[in-house]
């Protein structure tokens, strides 16, 4: 069975077509290749024996998406990966984030509406729950305003998708929200390719113990929360990945009687800013670098998931511990610049 992987060469996007391929699927990538490298289907094919069918496309362009879907009209789900991701870059080119991130769902859900049965899951983000009012975040608590244009890209995203589940009864989704994304395959042959200076936590602390930078910021250690720095529910990019496997199995067996659902990814572990660094410390054998400084603008203090839901309707559970995830990090920031 053919299912399409938007920005399958990307950091969850190139994990979750290793777990597909595993399962048996077989996958075509679409990637405009602006935030990743080709020579990430090589890592894929060295885990999996396989090598994915791969179509340099960029989606904002609707003639080449209504081709592609001419041209491969097996397709029987899509994985909706690609889209722009800097909270800070969506603030100073907001334009660029609503074509990008909108343009492009658009279009697909447009070329999905037209068959028969289609299943398309979305990727969302913890970010649309902003700082929630209770921990862990369960799905019915409130979407708050959006701090940012990506931000907003996620929330509109998911209205859009629900708006168009409930004109088109073949359509079967599924959004998942983050929580905070980590690690790598544990095979090395992918994982977190940056470019430039890491905005996230944990490429920032392997790249410091590299010594490629120099020393890590902590922003802010003043918060309401235990040792004074925020807190966030990191999860292994493995288990991630696997929740879309067990997310589409959903579609593909039309459980979803509603159509249109939403789950929280996350570990339903909250970790804080220095745990995460003491947890490098420990499988790395190192010392950090670090230094604590001002707060950053638009951090929330703390968020980590309920995963009832998905634990209970999709059967799955994060297996990774935060050290399994932060070994797996460090083994290929070793990897990466030692080649
Ligand atoms: N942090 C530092 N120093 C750094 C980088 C991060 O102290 O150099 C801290 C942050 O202040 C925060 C924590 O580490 O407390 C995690 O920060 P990240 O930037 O790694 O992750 P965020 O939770 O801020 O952002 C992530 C995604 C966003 C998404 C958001 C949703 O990167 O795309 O979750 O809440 F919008």
């Amino acid at each position: 069975m053919k299912i399409l992987v938007t920005g399958g060469l990307g950091f969850i996007g190139s994990h979750t077509v290793v777990e597909l391929q595993n399962e048996g699927f077989e996958v075509v990538i679409i990637d405009d290749c602006s935030n990743a490298d080709v020579k990430v289907l090589e890592g894929i094919q060295a885990i999996t024996g396989k090598l994915p069918l791969f179509e340099k496309i960029d989606l904002r362009d609707k003639p080449m998406v209504a081709a592609f879907f001419a041209r491969h009209q097996d397709v029987e789900g899509v994985i909706h990966f690609a889209a722009s991701k800097a909270v800070g870059e969506s603030v100073e080119k907001p334009l660029l984030y609503y074509e990008n991130n909108i343009g492009s769902l658009v279009y697909i859900l447009q070329e999905l509406s037209k068959k028969e049965k289609a299943r398309f899951i979305f990727s969302s983000s913890c970010t649309v729950y902003g700082q929630a009012d209770e921990m862990p975040i369960t799905e019915d608590a409130p979407v708050k305003a959006a701090e940012s244009p990506y931000g907003n890209t996620k929330q509109m995203g998911e209205e859009i998708i629900a708006d168009t589940c409930k004109v088109t009864p073949g359509l079967h989704a599924i959004a998942l929200r983050y929580f905070n994304p980590m690690g790598a395959h544990p095979s090395t042959e992918i994982g977190e390719l940056p470019i430039g200076v890491p905005q996230n936590l944990v490429p920032f602390i392997t790249q410091t113990g590299m010594g490629v930078r120099e020393q890590l910021a902590v922003f802010g250690n003043d918060y309401p929360t235990p040792d004074g720095t925020c807190i966030r529910d990191y999860i292994h990019v493995v288990d991630l990945a696997r929740a879309h496997v067990v997310a589409l199995q959903r579609l593909l067996n039309a459980k979803n009687e509603q159509n249109y659902e939403v789950f929280n990814v996350g570990t339903g572990k909250g970790s804080s800013v220095l745990e995460v660094i003491q947890s490098f410390e420990r499988v790395s054998g190192e010392k950090l670098n670090y230094k604590i400084v001002d707060r950053r603008a638009g951090d929330i203090v703390s968020a980590y998931a309920n995963t009832k839901k998905a634990n209970e309707v999709l059967g799955w559970k994060a297996q990774s511990t935060l050290d399994e995830a932060m070994k797996s990090a460090w083994d290929w920031e070793k990897k990466v610049r030692n080649n």
